[in-house]
């Protein structure tokens, strides 16, 4: 085994993402490389290694445990090869809305790993977009009311296009049975909609397509109040696009992004394999925790 090299890391915008090159991803990265590529995750909120084609998902795994604590692969829905593995698979859905991973518990996963492992031959790219300059770009006024908004989050969110999709007879076997698994269990989670990150210390906006809505407003208020903050999330300035390829892995700061995985691919397959790492109960600017209203995720991530 060839020692590992310092990790080049190139940025790819103004507002968020990095490549890091000279990377072996494995369980087996030396103290300084996995220092950079945390530092590297940190700064940038998502990073891209490409050609690592020896992973499989042990070797994801062995990675995953280096950034801390692998989480079940979900609350709900059971892992692929190992607990911790989850399919991300175009058969059973797509996840085209912008969302950060598993917001409607109160332990949200720190950081997610994803990692390609049957790439369609066009499209079906990730979006990512950083909620800390969204937060950090918001005028001053602005800030002063969301820093004490606090929003309801549920696995059960808005599927009134499925219901549509039902209707025309647009929603597959496989799809329906997933999304049974998901809902198999109801979670509902009070989080603020500012949180503080616990390593940065920057203020982020927590949000995505798990909010129901936004506490002690009315529902139009609610929705204009999120329309509005996800407006500012998903500016295009504020993103940035990766184009998969074979033996590419991205790594997210899930406390600091949302993401959006675009559907259009047609019918090919695409399937990716995710570990998400434990994280935090989130906490307010007051310094309050996010409180759990329904369900119980002690089984799914350790805090
Ligand atoms: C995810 O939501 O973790 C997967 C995103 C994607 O399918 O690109």
């Amino acid at each position: 085994m060839t020692a590992q090299l310092s990790a080049t890391v190139a940025k790819l915008g103004a507002g968020i993402g990095a490549r890091i090159d000279g990377v072996r991803l494995g369980g087996d990265l030396p103290d300084h490389v996995v220092a950079e590529v945390r530092a590297a995750l940190l700064a940038h909120k998502v990073v891209f290694f490409r050609d690592q084609h020896h992973l499989d998902d042990a070797g994801q795994l062995a990675f995953a445990r280096l950034l801390g604590q692998p989480t079940l692969a979900h609350p709900t829905v059971k892992g692929e090869s190992h607990t911790n593995v989850l399919a991300i698979d175009s058969d059973q859905g797509r996840a085209n809305s912008w969302h950060t991973d598993v917001t409607f518990v109160d332990r949200v996963p720190a950081i997610s790993i994803l990692r390609a492992v049957e790439l369609p031959p066009y499209g079906g790219n990730t979006v990512w977009a950083n909620t800390a300059r969204a937060y950090d770009e918001l005028p001053v006024a602005l800030k002063a009311l969301v820093d004490r908004l606090w929003a309801v989050h549920t696995n059960l969110y808005d599927y009134a296009g499925d219901v549509d999709a039902t209707r025309i007879g647009g929603v597959d076997v496989k799809e329906q049975a997933y999304r049974q698994e998901f809902e198999s269990l109801r979670y509902e989670t009070e989080h603020p909609v500012v949180r503080v990150h616990p390593e940065t210390g920057e203020r982020v906006l927590l949000l995505g397509h798990f909010v129901k809505r936004i506490v002690g407003v009315s529902s139009a208020e609610s929705k204009a109040i999120f329309e509005l903050l996800q407006n500012r999330v998903t500016r295009l300035e504020n993103t940035v696009r990766w184009q998969w390829a074979d033996g590419d892995v991205a790594v997210w700061d899930n406390r600091a992004t949302q993401h959006y995985g675009v559907d259009d691919y047609d019918n090919a397959r695409r399937r990716l394999h995710r570990i998400t790492i434990a994280g935090d109960v989130p906490v307010s600017v007051d310094g309050v925790a996010s409180t759990t209203r329904v369900g119980d995720a002690a089984h799914f991530s350790e805090l």
